[in-house]
């Protein structure tokens, strides 16, 4: 059987006043499904463009994007944007760094996963905040009924990661 992710011939370059920016070249790699895999490198070696390459959040206006990426045997880089839009979320879906900068400040953290419940899945409301605590409980934050209403500033970073896993679960069947 065909991995889950096969990259290959991933190159991505940056055009800069100072020049070509090459920061990723000829990358190819196999993840099968129900593994893992883990990418290390030195700072600047390329894993974040890398990712976001794969996750196609690297803007092709503003960089030039060559090679394959085959989820699930489709190639992500031939999608269009709205085609993209419908995995990440689904299929695939990347937990940042600094959760703070992928949480919004405004929202109470049980709404906006919620949010995502719903981009996905056509439920109500109520169904959605339930999924949504029944993922917060999962990915361990005590408490998640009242919790979900706490703003991302009310949590630790270790919790708001969590937020950011369960947001990545969140539409996955088996979770
Ligand atoms: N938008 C961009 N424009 C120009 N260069 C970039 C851009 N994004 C990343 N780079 C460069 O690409 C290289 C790889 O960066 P990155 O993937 O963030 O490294 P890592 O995550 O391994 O630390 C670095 O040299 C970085 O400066
Ligand atoms: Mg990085």
């Amino acid at each position: 059987m065909s991995a889950f992710l096969e990259v290959r011939d991933l190159t991505v370059s940056f055009p800069t006043e100072d020049g070509v920016v090459h920061a990723v070249e000829q990358v190819s790699f196999d993840l099968q499904r129900g593994k893992t895999l883990a990418v290390v490198g030195e700072s600047g070696s390329g894993k974040s463009v890398t990712s976001s390459a794969i996750m196609g959040l690297v803007n092709r206006r503003a960089a030039s994007v060559t090679g394959q990426v085959l989820l699930d045997g489709q190639d992500l880089l031939a999608m269009d944007d709205d085609q993209v839009r419908q995995l990440r979320g689904s299929k695939m879906a990347m937990i940042f760094q600094d959760p703070m900068s992928s949480l919004h400040p405004f929202y109470r953290i049980g709404a906006q996963l919620a949010e995502a419940v719903r981009v996905h899945n056509k439920v109500s409301k109520d169904q959605a905040r339930a999924r949504a605590v029944e993922m917060l409980a999962k990915v361990g934050i005590p408490d998640a009924q009242s919790r979900a209403d706490d703003y991302p500033h009310q949590l630790s970073g270790g919790m708001r990661q969590r937020v950011m896993i369960a947001m990545a679960l969140i539409n996955d069947r088996i979770c």
